[in-house]
This record gives C-alpha cells, sequence and structure tokens, in this order.
C-alpha cells in the first residue's frame, strides 16, 4: 500500500480500504479500526478531522497492520481486543475469539441463575473467559469457575478478570471437570470444539489462525468433547441443575441423543439470530 505524502486520515483510510478490499469483507471498517489502534485516535477524533495527516511513524505502523490484516490476520488478533456481552475483552492466538452467537448461551444462562441468591456456575473451555466473565459481571452473587487445558488461555482470562474488577470468577488448568474434582454446580456451561479436523472451514477466514484445541474435537462428527461434558457433568450437577451447551449448526439432533442417552431431561435447543440451533440446554435429574 503506498500514500501520496503527505497523507491524511481521510485518505490513509480510503487507501487501506481499497487494498483491503479483495481480501476482507469488512475492508473500510477494518481500516477505520486500524487506524485507531495504529494512531491511539478516538472515533470521535477521527471522525471530526478527517483532514489531519499522519506522523511518518504513524503511516509505517498503520501500513504494518494493514499488511497483516491483508494476509487474513483477525482483526481482534491484530488489536489483541473483542468485545464480547459488553465488557471490552483481551484475546491472543491462544484464545478462541468469542462470537456474537455465544452471547445465547450466556442469554440462557443467566435465566437459570438467581440474581438475589447465591449460585455455583462452571464455564468449561473458557478461552479468554467470554462466558465466565459475562455471568460472573451480571450476577454478583454467583462463585463461577472456569476451565482451560491451555495455560496459555488462561494467562488471558485471569488477565481480563483482573483488568475488568471482576472478583467472583476463578480459574482452573486441566481437562474439563478434572480440576473440579467432586465440587457441585447448579448451572455448567461450554463452549466447546466441535468441528471436526477435515472440516474443509478451518482452512478459511479467522479460523485459519485460530487454535486447534479450541475448534477441533475428535470423533467422526467432532462431538467427543460433548459426549466428555455430557458424561461427566452429572457427577458435577446438583440434581435439577443445568447443563448449557453451544454446538455446531447441524449437531441439534445428535447432541439431543447424547443427552438423552446421558439421562437428562428437560432438553431443548435456542436459535442463534440467524435462526440456527446453537444452544443445546439439559437438566440433571
Ligand atoms: C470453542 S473454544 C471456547 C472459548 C470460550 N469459552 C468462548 O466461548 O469464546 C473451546 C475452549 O475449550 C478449551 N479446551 C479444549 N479441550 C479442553 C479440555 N479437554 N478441557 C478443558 N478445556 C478444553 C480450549 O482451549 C478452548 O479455550
Amino acid at each position: 500500500m503506498e500514500f501520496d505524502q503527505p497523507v491524511t486520515l481521510a485518505a490513509a483510510v480510503d487507501a487501506a480500504a481499497r487494498a483491503l478490499r479483495p481480501s476482507s469483507p469488512t475492508a473500510r471498517l477494518d481500516a477505520e479500526v486500524l487506524l485507531r489502534h495504529a494512531s491511539g485516535l478516538t472515533l470521535a477524533d477521527a471522525v471530526a478531522q478527517p483532514r489531519r495527516p499522519l506522523s511518518d511513524a504513524i503511516r509505517a505502523a498503520f501500513t504494518a497492520l494493514i499488511e497483516r490484516r491483508r494476509q487474513g490476520e483477525p482483526i481482534a488478533y491484530i488489536t489483541g481486543r473483542r468485545e464480547f456481552w459488553s465488557l471490552d475483552l483481551a484475546v491472543s492466538p491462544a484464545t478462541l475469539i468469542p462470537r456474537p452467537e455465544t452471547e445465547l448461551l450466556v442469554e440462557q444462562a443467566l435465566a437459570r441463575i438467581p440474581a438475589d441468591a447465591p449460585s455455583r456456575i462452571v464455564d468449561l473451555g473458557t478461552g479468554c473467559g467470554a462466558i465466565a466473565l459475562a455471568i460472573a459481571s451480571e450476577r454478583p452473587r454467583a462463585r463461577v469457575m472456569a476451565t482451560d487445558i491451555s495455560e496459555a488461555a488462561l494467562a488471558v482470562a485471569r488477565a481480563n478478570a483482573a483488568r475488568l474488577g471482576i472478583s467472583n470468577v476463578e480459574f482452573r488448568f486441566g481437562d474439563w471437570f478434572v480440576p473440579l474434582r467432586t465440587e457441585r454446580f447448579d448451572v455448567v456451561v461450554s463452549n466447546p470444539p466441535y468441528v471436526v479436523p477435515e472440516d474443509p472451514h478451518l482452512r478459511e477466514g479467522d479460523l485459519r489462525f485460530e487454535p486447534c484445541v479450541a475448534l477441533v474435537a475428535d470423533g467422526p462428527d467432532g462431538l467427543d468433547a460433548i459426549r466428555a461434558i455430557a458424561s461427566t457433568a452429572r457427577a458435577n450437577l446438583v440434581p435439577g441443575g443445568w447443563l448449557l451447551l453451544e454446538h455446531g449448526l447441524d449437531q441439534a439432533p445428535d447432541v439431543h441423543g447424547i443427552l438423552a442417552r446421558a439421562g437428562y431431561v428437560e432438553i431443548r435447543s435456542y436459535k442463534d439470530l440467524a435462526g440456527h440451533d446453537r444452544t443445546a440446554i439439559a437438566r440433571s435429574r
């Protein structure tokens, strides 16, 4: 990407949007976000001063960010940030980038967690802490545990909790329930990996950059993580406790079968905003 000299904010965004257009469907927005990231300007500054000139240092930094984006790197990894449930979360290449559809899981979990009484909640495979922190922030009386098999992801999650001042959440390293031993919970939530290794989407878009351990699950149908959680959660749920699982677009019937065979009742799914069954819910007897 080449700039005329001197370059203004508006001209820089125009040039960057042109450079990104072949590789990004959100080229102009990407350019605007990355210019603010490179320059430290607020949205209000950038809108109010389109003819402001860019310094050489900012121009060089912006050019480098645009090149990373041209190579397909997700905006969230370039800026190190993603908003989820109105929380400004740090993310890194060790964490999944939280998706808007996962807010459905949070919404359904909150509907089952009292605001005015203590409760015990666990988020399995917490990544950057998105689900656990959203629930903990909305339910200060809840004690939220969160586990992950990635130490690097847990470091990001712990830092997010500290920066946001959310103190009713505790992170533990390990395989699903293993670090929680015999602790009992009222609600278990998880957005586990559920993509089969040969899924061609893994070679497209943001997924190329996200950690395999966050996306890919064993089994011919990508459901081994859900099987493991469903079978072990029974022992860690109080009677009448809820299990909420995010799953892939076409996996609802199989997930319902897994939950029914594991002995859960009141099994149902909720649709995301695109109309896809996305979150399966079941109750322990
Ligand atoms: C799809 S990501 C979800 C991250 C986050 N909860 C979210 O919704 O944005 C799945 C997470 O599960 C973690 N994970 C994978 N296998 C695990 C296991 N056996 N035990 C605990 N966590 C695991 C991954 O490291 C990853 O952070």
